[in-house]
């Protein structure tokens, strides 16, 4: 059974993943809009993996005597200046995440919740990637810069990481 404390840490990240899933999605729409269909197929993509993230706690709330609650979320930015500043602005989120996930694991621990302590090393290990692949993308992106031909080579080189995974 969760503490109420733990219910409601754990709930607040449901809504963090849910808010990362419409953030990413809004960015696919806009690189959609911009004829940069790769980058726009890897956020569509990383917009379907945080519903994953917030589905597993919601299923991990309820299967330990919680109520998950699906909440109303904060509308995500629609329209952004340049591709460098969209994926600064992923880098940043993944970041604001992974302090989210560390808080909510220390919580667990300072609450002897070791059921809790334990679900949330998934999400440990993949901020560690989420944050990594976040960091390449915007280290290339920066390094492109204003150059229209590197960022339609980008956006075909991008695809790798939809198609076997891996960061380019
Ligand atoms: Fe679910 Fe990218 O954090």
């Amino acid at each position: 059974m969760l503490s109420k404390n733990i219910e409601t840490a754990l709930n607040k990240q449901v809504r963090i993943e849910a808010e990362s899933s419409q953030i990413y999605l809004s960015m696919a729409s806009w690189a959609e809009t911009h004829g940069l269909e790769g980058i726009s197929k890897f956020m569509y993509a990383q917009s379907d993996e945080e519903r994953m993230h917030m589905l597993k706690i919601v299923k991990y709330i309820n299967e330990r005597g919680g109520h998950a609650q699906v909440s109303e979320l904060k509308a995500p930015k629609t329209t952004y200046d340049t591709f460098q500043e969209m994926f600064q602005e992923l880098y940043n989120h993944e970041v604001f995440v992974s302090e989210s996930i560390n808080e909510l694991v220390h919580l667990s621990f300072l609450e002897k919740d070791y059921a809790t302590h334990n679900f949330l090393q998934w999400y440990v290990a993949e901020q560690v990637e989420e944050e990594s692949q976040a960091k390449t993308i915007l280290d290339k992106i920066n390094l492109i810069g204003d150059d229209k031909g590197g960022l339609y080579l980008f956006d075909r080189d991008i695809q790798q990481i939809n198609n076997n995974g891996t960061i380019i």
